[in-house]
């Protein structure tokens, strides 16, 4: 439980981030100004005129009240800098001059070695291997068939420079020989070779073109290689392994990034290799590719990252129609904050390599503007698949629709979603979104992904859209994000622990949790305690809350208000003890130690509003 970061001992997450300073790693890549305590900023996770993300030092936490993008250092050189957690922890430990410790199994492997753990020399034979290849294509005396197959294609040299285009020549055993005293198990977690029954390795990429795949630190962690003409299979991929997993990573993407000085306007997702770098022979160099898969909520959330408009460009076939559609329904839980969607698709049987060859950069760049908005495809589909001119038919198009725009977050978006399905459906407004509350009800796995600010919340911290003032659990949650060393307030005020933990009410478990945490260590930061939390169910809401609680910065007043609603929660407990005990007597005589527990807790009214034993339930009269 509150176990951050598995191998990683949470103790070191603590000590990272109480000597890195925040400041230290936003100022670099986003220009901050003083405001207050804070520092305040033009966001740069969402566009926007007038600052609305702030920094604090005190808290070692970002907030945007735009976007509610929110987290830590580490949040935000994962979001910013498009890093996994352990590289992101890696990155900061680096600049602080510490050493990642590291224990235990990895995280979400109970039992199983870190596929992390490791892996330098994987990285190492892997960018070993890409040096080779290229080496071919200029070297080897085969070298002829790949370089005319590229010249076929159209790829120029600078392009394929550009790309790392590479050769592996027909036979066996080059890269085993050119790379063996890496050792073959190396090679073979690297995806490079295969093992035959006798224990010896081979090639596994023979006689091929070679593209090297990036992953967004510039590291080479795979290889796709094309048959140079005709053969099956056309292209062969590395295999998932522990630097390599195609649902995570897309073709092109480290050009696209890579000397950029800022975010690209839109990104377009593309199916092929030679798509990425047919365009970006054309100018278009703002292609990436997934490889060989349907894009995943992984690709999109990096993609997410990096711009605010992805158009995915698929065949027009209907391969291409269902793809389209499976990139619909993922992106639709990161529709949020000025974000876009678009879709393109292609006539029959061209794809965008074809395509720009055949009708030219502006071409495809128009027709890249043009592209279907999200809500346009979503309901000219639904459309297609239900008929709209029979009650049956609209009935099932709205219930459809509800369904998908339950997936997105609260907000405009999902506003407008709602209105064009009430047309859709000539049903109103209300009905629509009654029936997407249903679907969020019958259905929260799949709206609570995606990030802080995003989906759904865990029970007991959702916020209060009923215009009720927040619940004094929630209140509490707050300020001991705000300000954790009030922990020790209630840890140390006689049996509050206790209170909290009978407390029948949603968040009182992750209160006292909280509470602990944070009541066991002094220094803990805001940043530490939320860094706890990351993996929770919690985690995200938690984040937030941490950012709006950035809004408020006296610490006697909070002092104050925590003992406020401290006071608030042990009466909480006080009046369902004895509603409990009043219930209990209904059915049954109390017994002794009831009774005494009964008479106290009228005592305890206030302390003053009933005197001691004045009204003793019926029951209790002899
Ligand atoms: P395509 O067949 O559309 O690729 O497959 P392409 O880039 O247009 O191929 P050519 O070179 O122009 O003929 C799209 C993607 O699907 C994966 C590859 O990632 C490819 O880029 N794929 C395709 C495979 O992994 N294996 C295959 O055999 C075929
Ligand atoms: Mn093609």
């Amino acid at each position: 439980m509150a176990v951050a970061s598995g191998r990683i001992p949470s103790a070191f997450i603590d000590d990272l981030l109480a000597r890195v300073d925040i400041v230290d790693v936003i100022e670099p890549r986003v220009q901050l100004r003083q405001r207050g305590r804070s520092l305040l900023a033009r966001c740069p996770f969402h566009e926007e005129r007038t600052p609305s993300f702030s920094v604090s030092r005190e808290k070692q936490f970002y907030y945007c009240f735009g976007c509610r993008a929110s987290g830590t250092a580490i949040t935000f050189l994962m979001e910013y800098d498009g890093l996994g957690f352990v590289d992101a922890i890696e990155e900061l430990a680096a600049r602080a001059g510490l050493e990642v410790p590291r224990t235990g199994p990895g995280r979400g492997e109970a039992g199983r070695p870190d596929p992390a753990a490791g892996l330098d020399p994987v990285y190492a034979v892997l960018d070993r291997a890409n040096r080779h290849y290229r080496r071919q294509l200029r070297e080897h005396s085969g070298r002829a068939r790949a370089v005319d197959y590229l010249k076929s294609r159209g790829v120029s040299g600078e392009l394929a420079a550009r790309f790392e285009l590479g050769f592996a020549p027909p036979g066996w055993e080059g890269l085993v020989s050119a790379l063996g005293d890496a050792g073959g198990e190396v090679l073979e977690r690297a995806g490079l070779v295969a093992r035959r029954d006798a224990g010896t390795h081979y090639d596994r990429f023979r006689d091929r073109v070679m593209f090297p795949i990036r992953d967004r630190r510039g590291r080479v962690v795979g290889f796709g290689g094309r048959v140079i003409g005709d053969g099956e299979p056309k292209y062969l991929n590395s295999p998932d392994g522990p630097a390599f997993h195609k649902g995570r990573e897309l073709y092109g993407q480290h050009q696209v990034l890579r000397g950029r000085g800022s975010r690209p306007a839109r990104l377009v997702v593309v199916e092929g290799y030679m798509d990425v770098v047919a365009l970006a022979q054309f100018g278009i160099d703002y292609a990436v590719a997934t490889l060989g898969t349907a894009a995943t909520r992984d690709h999109l959330q990096q993609l997410y990252r990096s711009t605010d408009e992805v158009v995915f460009c698929f065949d027009g076939d209907t391969a291409g129609r269902d793809a389209a559609w499976r990139a619909l329904e993922q992106a639709l839980p990161l529709m949020r904050g000025g974000r876009k969607a678009s879709f393109l698709l292609l006539p029959q049987g061209e794809d965008p390599d074809s395509f720009v060859r055949k009708h030219g950069a502006e071409t495809f760049e128009t027709a890249a503007a043009k592209a279907a908005p999200l809500s346009e495809l979503m309901f000219s589909t639904l459309e297609s698949e239900a008929d709209p001119s029979s009650l049956e038919g609209r009935a099932r198009l709205v219930e459809r629709a509800a369904a998908l725009i339950a997936t997105t977050p609260a907000g405009a978006f999902r506003a407008m979603l709602a209105n064009r399905a009430a047309e859709a459906g000539r049903m109103t407004r209300e009905e629509v979104e009654a029936l997407v509350r249903g679907a969020r009800g019958s259905d929260r796995r799949s709206s609570g992904e995606g990030r802080p600010g995003g989906g759904e919340r865990p029970a007991g911290t959702r916020a209060r859209d009923d215009g009720r003032a927040p619940s004094l659990v929630r209140q509490a949650i707050r300020l001991v994000l705000h300000q954790p060393s009030l922990a020790r307030v209630a840890v140390r005020t006689e049996d509050m622990m206790g209170v909290i933990e009978r407390l029948e009410q949603r968040g009182a478990p992750l209160l006292a949790e909280l509470l602990r945490t944070a009541g066991a260590d002094q220094r803990l930061t805001t940043a530490a305690l939320v860094e706890r939390y990351r993996d929770h169910e919690a985690g995200p809401h938690l984040a937030r809350l941490a950012g709006e609680s950035l809004l408020i910065e006296d610490e006697d007043a909070r002092k104050a208000e925590f003992t406020g609603v401290l006071s608030g929660l042990r009466e909480t407990d006080r009046r369902q003890r004895l509603e409990r005990l009043r219930t209990r007597m209904r059915s049954s005589p109390l017994g002794a130690a009831e009774e005494r527990e009964y008479l106290r807790l009228l005592a305890e009214d206030g302390g003053r509003r009933t005197p001691a034993g004045r009204t003793r339930p019926r029951s209790l009269r002899r």
